[in-house]
C-alpha cells in the first residue's frame, strides 16, 4: 500500500521503517520543499499526520482535498510547546483534525507507544499488542 507519511521526525521516520519492512510505500512530506506535504498526501492511499498538535492546522490544510475519502491516522497527543494539554475534555485531537478533513476517515493511533518501539512492534522482547493479537492470543490464566 502507498502510505503518505507526514512528518519526517521520531515518530514518522519510526513508522516509515516499520511499515517499510512490512512491505509498503512511503513518501513522506514535510517541511522541505524537496518533500511537500501536499504531494505526499495526494500519492497516498493512506495517510499519517506525524507532526505536533500545534502543527495540525497548518498540515491539514496544506492536505486538503488530497484526503477526501481516505483513511488518515492521526499520530499527535494533544500537548502545547510546554508539554501541557493543550485541548480536552470535551473534544480531542482527532476529532478536531476530522473537522479541518470533513471528508476524510480519521482515526487515532500510535500515541501512546514510544516511537523506538515504532518500528520495531516491540517494548523489549515483549509483542505490542495489535487487534489481530487481541483477538487471536489465548486469554492469559489468572
Ligand atoms: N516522539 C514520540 O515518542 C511520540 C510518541 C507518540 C506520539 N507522538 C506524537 O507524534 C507527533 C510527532 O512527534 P515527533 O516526536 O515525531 O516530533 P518531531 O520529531 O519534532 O517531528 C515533527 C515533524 O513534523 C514536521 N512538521 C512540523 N510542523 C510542520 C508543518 N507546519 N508542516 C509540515 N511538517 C511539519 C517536522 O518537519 P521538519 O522535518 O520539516 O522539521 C518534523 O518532520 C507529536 O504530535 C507527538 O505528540 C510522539
Amino acid at each position: 500500500m502507498k502510505i503518505g507519511i507526514i512528518g519526517k521526525g521520531n515518530v514518522g521516520s519510526a513508522l516509515a521503517m516499520g511499515l517499510s519492512r512490512a512491505g509498503h510505500e512511503i513518501k513522506f512530506g514535510h517541511r522541505d520543499p524537496k518533500e511537500p506535504v501536499a504531494e505526499a498526501a495526494k500519492w497516498g492511499e493512506v495517510i499519517i499526520l506525524a507532526v505536533p498538535h500545534g502543527a495540525a492546522a497548518d498540515t491539514t490544510k496544506a492536505v486538503g482535498s488530497a484526503a477526501d475519502g481516505k483513511t488518515v491516522i492521526d499520530v499527535s497527543n494533544a500537548l502545547t510547546e510546554n508539554m501541557e494539554l493543550a485541548i480536552g475534555f470535551t473534544t480531542s485531537a482527532a476529532e478536531e483534525i476530522q473537522k479541518m478533513l470533513p471528508k476524510a476517515h480519521v482515526v487515532k493511533a500510535f500515541n501512546t507507544v514510544f516511537a523506538p518501539n515504532q518500528s520495531t512492534g516491540k517494548v523489549g522482547k515483549e509483542q505490542l499488542a495489535s487487534s489481530w493479537r487481541a483477538t487471536t492470543r489465548k486469554p492469559s490464566k489468572p
